[in-house]
């Protein structure tokens, strides 16, 4: 960390991608307030993350990274939150399986609230407003008042993300990850899809296991590791006023943590190696995310892998790259080799959600899953042919039944996307899609480990 580093230190470089508040007095208010408000999380869970990510830049475990693009204050209901919990559950209980390897389970979740967007305004009939930048500044709402940024909306979310949290380590920590509830993860309006048939088996063989190691004298009553489960939250650090009113000093050990969610990630847009966002991050000890969007070159890696992790530290940094299923081959390679020449340990993870938007005939933002899937196994196969290990998956997924992506085994079409297109921002996953790739991942997953040939054994034989 450079020594001129302070949590307000950003304020001093280049910025872009925030709002233009008009009532400097009321921000300066509501900062006040949040900066003397609890810590949302530790800086003891954020190092037991960095501590698992360690192992997933080491090759032996994998990051599952998931949730909204947006959350949003309308939707705040116990009932997503368990909903989602369970699908990434149920994606984490495949990949473990089917896989055989320690899952790291962050949720987008419990703090993502602001967007980065590719214009200024959004124009509807003939009307011309302010975009929408998320709920913690503005409301989506197309009409001139909701669109004027609000700092009393950082209030509303530091609340929200407290509730989700709290809910989110009751049902980690409090039964209802018990892997003896496998089969009860599955959502209801999930019973005909093939698959849920592929994921029921999976759960009947580890309920099989179960009882054998029960038999054996291992069981979720005495056992806490097949009773509850890690799981961590992670948001795009991209209001940094709202971050640095929530980074805080750890007491044990003087290091500046960012409160606000276990991991934060840099977006693609504002990833410049001397803008805002690049200084807050390059100063707290919090697991990092850098976004890598087609337009970055192997030297501006370096340059920012230099400022975000000096010292080289496993589990501190993920590479989260999302080139667009026809532009992997073309960009992974060369950023993979540079990384491997200077020996920098990082953590790959493939974001296949944000280059791969189009627009549907009928108007919608959608993403074919098809394209999803292709670019999750180009990066496979990328890291395969490199010798590296393809470490995670960060995507936008939901437990509700929506229909904003594409495909898939329901073959979601065009015309189908108005259904219950419920996104307060990009197209999701919906359950059932999450699922399909979570399998998709695992087959890619088990192949990268017989070719390295330590395939550690699993409980019972696939
Ligand atoms: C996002 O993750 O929602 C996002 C905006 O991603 P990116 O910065 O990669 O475009
Ligand atoms: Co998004």
């Amino acid at each position: 960390m450079a020594n001129t580093w302070s949590p307000d230190s950003w304020r001093k470089k280049p910025i872009i991608q925030v709002p233009e508040y008009n009532d400097a007095e009321l921000l300066a208010r509501v900062e006040g307030e949040l900066a003397a408000f609890p810590p949302l999380v530790f800086a003891g869970e954020a190092r037991k993350l960095k501590r698992q990510l360690a192992n997933v830049c080491d090759g032996n475990a994998f990051l599952l990274q998931g949730g909204d693009c947006a959350e949003s204050f309308a939707e705040h209901s116990a009932d997503n939150i368990r909903d989602f919990f369970r699908v990434f559950l149920q994606m984490a209980v495949v990949l473990t399986y089917a896989a055989a390897s320690p899952v790291v389970k962050v949720g987008r979740i419990a703090g993502q609230f602001a967007k980065p967007r590719s214009s200024d305004v959004e124009a509807l009939d003939g009307v011309e407003l302010p975009s929408y930048r998320g709920d913690i500044i503005n409301a989506i709402e197309f009409d001139e008042a909701s669109r004027v940024p609000n700092p009393k909306r950082q209030l509303q979310a530091y609340r929200q993300s407290a509730a989700t949290l709290n809910l989110l380590r009751a049902f980690a920590q409090g039964g209802y990850a018990n892997l003896e509830h496998v089969h009860q993860w599955t959502l209801g309006f999930l019973k005909d899809s093939p698959a849920v048939e592929r994921y029921q088996e999976l759960a009947d063989r580890i309920s099989e296991a179960l009882e054998f190691m029960r038999a054996c004298g291992i069981d979720p009553d005495t056992d806490a590791h097949l009773r509850t489960t890690d799981f961590f939250t992670s948001h795009e650090a991209l209001l940094l006023g709202y971050e640095q009113a929530l980074t805080r000093v750890d007491s044990t050990s003087g290091d500046w943590y960012a409160t606000s969610g276990h991991m934060v990630w840099i977006g693609d847009r504002t990833r410049q190696p001397d803008s805002a966002h690049v200084e807050y991050c390059s100063g707290i000890e919090n697991p990092l995310g850098l976004k890598c969007g087609p337009s970055l070159e192997p030297d501006g890696l370096m340059q920012l892998i230099e400022k975000l992790n000096p010292e080289n530290e496993a589990g501190r940094l993920t590479l989260i790259c999302r080139f667009g299923v026809d532009n992997v081959e073309k960009h992974l390679p060369a950023l993979i080799q540079a990384v491997e020449r200077e020996g920098h340990k990082v953590v790959w993870s493939c974001d296949p959600m944000h280059g791969n938007t189009v627009k549907a005939s009928t108007g919608y933002k959608t993403r074919p899953f098809d394209r999803i899937l292709g670019e999750v196994r180009q990066f496979m196969d990328v890291h395969r042919a490199e010798g590296t290990h393809a470490g995670g998956i960060h995507v936008e997924m939901t437990g509700k039944n929506v229909t904003e992506c594409t495909g898939g085994v329901r073959s979601i079409s065009d015309a189908d996307l108005q259904d219950r297109y419920h996104t307060h921002c990009d197209p999701r996953l919906n359950a059932d899609q999450a699922l399909e790739l979570a399998f998709l991942v695992a087959e890619g997953l088990k192949t990268e480990r017989a070719l390295r040939g330590n395939a550690k054994p699993v409980v019972a034989a696939e």
